[in-house]
């Protein structure tokens, strides 16, 4: 245990700044590296292994002697390292609605990381995603707060707890997601009374997790960057929240505030102004090093903001063991060991979700000749998503895919082998090409079928940072080799392996059953061919809105009561496919629906009516049905995911607090208004599948 004060006290200026700097280390040359690492910055991000351990030998030996912080994007598993296992992505695995597996797969990426040598990641993604057209949709837990929420504090529980522990970090701060457009790093036109009722509280529950880090958003809020905006940094995380963890920038925003942003004239104006707000490590920001340095000289900042920052960072590294063991490290048999690849496979086959369903499946020994057609069937890149080796090559890595992982493919073999059932498959296009080719032959070889599984989807070059798309349909190869298969007049199962939703109202009307888990990282594939063949029952739910065409947006369910037209002249106003949606091979009644406004508990009971076990999703929302600013019609705030044999019944208890009916008023004040509620139970958002009561506070 260290006397940090004793330690800032000892250290120079130049040791100090040095500190409040991250350095990317692909970006430069292994002198430059060894020079910064000598200098005692506080933290590299990207580098892996041997190198990591070679950079903190010198950092250890050189001047304050301080350890490095070493960072990585582990956002769904470890997996810029291709050694290491590959989890779906979080909007994939929040499909399973879980936050003990997805607790569980925040302690296995923390062994894999630290394997490494490394000690933090830059996850989760906190940002809600209420626009498809955003390429980043897929890094989030969706688009719901306090599920978001629920799973980050999970995800964050299991990066810091136990052995092996690394540092989680809480981003992008704030309403990133939310951008105008649905533009990548954008400004998002909110009121802080909003940030507060929507955007925050995902935060604020990572924060009570314990989250160590948080990382500035590259956007603004109504024309504020967030990396400049004291109110966000300061008085609503830093001493509104009692964070206290440090605050490191996205890549390269101090820069931004002069290039981009058109804040600061020059790097001292932008270093000034950056650390002003609140963040105490610069990511990516070589040029605050020098900068600092000369204000805190010229008299231009105080020295104290300097330790204060200095601190916040120091009290981190001390808290996860760093200044003690800076070699720390776990096991290198946990790279993709049996157990965490049985994790993967197991959070896989419970976010599969069954969209719809005529009653075709599960696929029966009828259908002796299937037909796969896609290449989202037969790619790894597309079932992985984002931040992987593949979308990431860090220096010196090659790129062949890395086994084990099941593509749906090797799925829909392996399951139909163990039915006698035969496979054949065609690419018919690629996602991307408006190459027409392959399409003849895969309608002849649907001719000769008994039924087709389409895959279908997006890829990293359709949906990531700064990849946004106006038109968010199937690709023209696809949609034209849908409708040539449909002419086929085979039975069709679609398969969407996407990143995020799609609009897809064709596949919808046109197949007999659609099925999706997103990215569902290495067993993916697997766990959709086995829902298909019936080897699993499926259990995920939907964590964000499907809109049947982009311009519906915003889908969301807690959308605020509209008035005048309930619908577009044109299409519907309800989304194709609403959020906490997902079917089943069994299914669920929900009865006797009570809440106790003396114990503020609610009970419920669900029955499984059909003839196979199942998992469901109960859901509870409510409704503030008068307030002094107006609510949603509807907000999340219980959910539990359930085992119900054919015909058992569980009666559920769910216990509240007054706080969890609260709002945000027009004075920016969480508070519990009096009045009559709406408590709703079910297996979806849709009014349809609810249960309600009304209670009074
Ligand atoms: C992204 C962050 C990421 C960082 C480091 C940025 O471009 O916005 O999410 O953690 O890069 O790779």
């Amino acid at each position: 245990m260290k006397d940090l004060k004793k330690l800032l006290q000892s250290m120079t200026l130049e040791q100090k700044v040095a500190q409040l700097v991250q350095i990317t280390y692909a970006h430069i040359s292994k002198e430059e590296a060894e020079e910064w690492a000598r200098r005692g910055v506080g933290s590299f991000l990207h580098v892996l292994g041997d190198e990591a351990r070679h950079l903190q030998k010198i950092a250890t030996q050189s001047g304050a002697k301080i350890p490095l912080l070493f960072g990585i994007d582990a956002i769904h598993g470890h997996c810029l390292n291709k050694r290491a296992t590959v989890f779906p992505t979080q909007l994939s695995m929040a499909c399973s609605f879980d936050p003990e597996l997805i607790k569980k797969m925040g302690r296995a990426t923390a062994r894999e990381v630290s394997a490494d040598g490394l000690h933090w990641t830059f996850s989760p993604v906190l940002c809600l995603a209420r626009d498809i057209r955003w390429g980043r949709v897929g890094e989030t837990f969706g688009e719901d707060p306090f599920l978001a929420g629920e799973l980050g504090a999970a995800i964050i529980e299991g990066y810091q707890g136990g052995d092996a522990s690394i540092i989680a970090c809480a981003k992008h701060y704030i309403g990133y997601g939310e951008a105008t457009g649905g533009r990548d790093s954008y400004d998002t036109s909110v009121t802080y009374r909003k940030i507060k009722e929507v955007f925050l509280p995902p935060f604020a529950r990572a924060i009570e997790a314990g989250c160590a880090s948080v990382m500035t958003a590259y956007g603004s809020i109504d024309g504020t960057p967030c990396t400049a905006d004291k109110k966000l940094l300061c008085e609503i995380l830093k001493d509104g929240l009692k964070f206290d963890g440090f605050v490191v920038t996205d890549w390269q925003n101090v820069g931004h505030l002069i290039r981009d942003q058109h804040l600061a004239k020059n790097e001292k104006d932008a270093s000034l102004i950056s650390l002003e707000a609140g963040n105490d490590l610069m990511m990516n920001a070589p040029e605050f090093y020098e900068s600092m340095i000369s204000l805190v000289k010229s008299g231009g900042v105080q020295e104290s903001l300097v330790d204060e920052a200095v601190m916040r960072i120091l009290s981190v590294k001390e808290h996860f063991g760093l200044l003690d063991d800076p070699y720390k490290q776990a096991n290198e048999d946990y790279l993709a060991c049996e157990e965490h690849l049985r994790l993967a496979e197991e959070i896989a086959e419970e976010s599969a979700v069954l969209l719809k369903n005529d009653g075709i499946l599960p696929i029966e020994r009828k259908y002796k000749n299937i037909l796969v057609v896609g290449q989202s069937a037969d790619d790894i890149r597309c079932q992985y998503g984002d931040w992987t080796y593949f979308s990431h090559p860090l220096p010196d890595y090659e790129q062949p895919p890395h086994r084990p992982y099941c593509t749906l493919l090797e799925g829909v073999r392996e399951s139909a082998e163990r039915l006698g059932c035969n496979v054949v498959y065609e690419k018919g296009c690629e996602i991307e090409s408006n190459d027409e080719s392959g399409i003849e032959v895969a309608v002849k070889a649907a001719e000769k079928c008994d039924l087709i599984v389409f895959a279908c989807g997006d890829n990293i070059h359709l949906a990531a940072e700064g990849r946004d798309r106006a038109d968010v349909t199937l690709t023209k190869a696809q949609n034209q080799l849908f409708a040539a298969l449909c002419q086929t007049n085979k039975p069709i199962v679609s398969i969407l392996v996407a990143t995020k939703p799609l609009c897809i109202p064709e596949i919808d009307r046109s197949s007999n059953a659609v099925i999706t888990n997103f990215n569902g990282g290495m067993f993916g594939g697997r766990a959709l061919a086995k829902v298909l063949f019936g080897e699993l029952n499926p259990s995920g739910k939907l964590p964000i809105s499907f809109p049947r065409h982009v311009g519906q947006q915003p889908a969301y369910y807690n959308q605020l009561p509209g008035w005048h037209a309930s619908s577009y002249v044109d299409m519907p106003n309800k989304p194709l496919y609403p959020f906490g949606k997902g079917l089943s091979y069994a299914s669920f009644a929900y009865s006797d629906c009570r809440f106790d406004v003396q114990t503020l508990k609610l009970k419920v009971t669900v029955t499984n009516t059909g003839v196979r076990d199942g998992k469901e999703v109960v859901q509870i929302y409510f409704r503030d049905l008068v307030s002094s600013v107006m609510t949603p019609v509807k907000r999340l705030i219980a959910f539990r995911k359930i085992a119900l044999s054919a015909g058992e019944s569980k009666t559920l208890e769910f216990e509240f607090t007054r706080k969890d009916f609260s709002l945000v008023n027009a004075q920016e004040e969480r508070v519990t208004e009096t009045g009559e509620f709406e408590i709703m139970a079910g297996g979806s958002s849709d009014d349809g599948d609810l249960l309600k009561t009304n209670f009074v506070l």
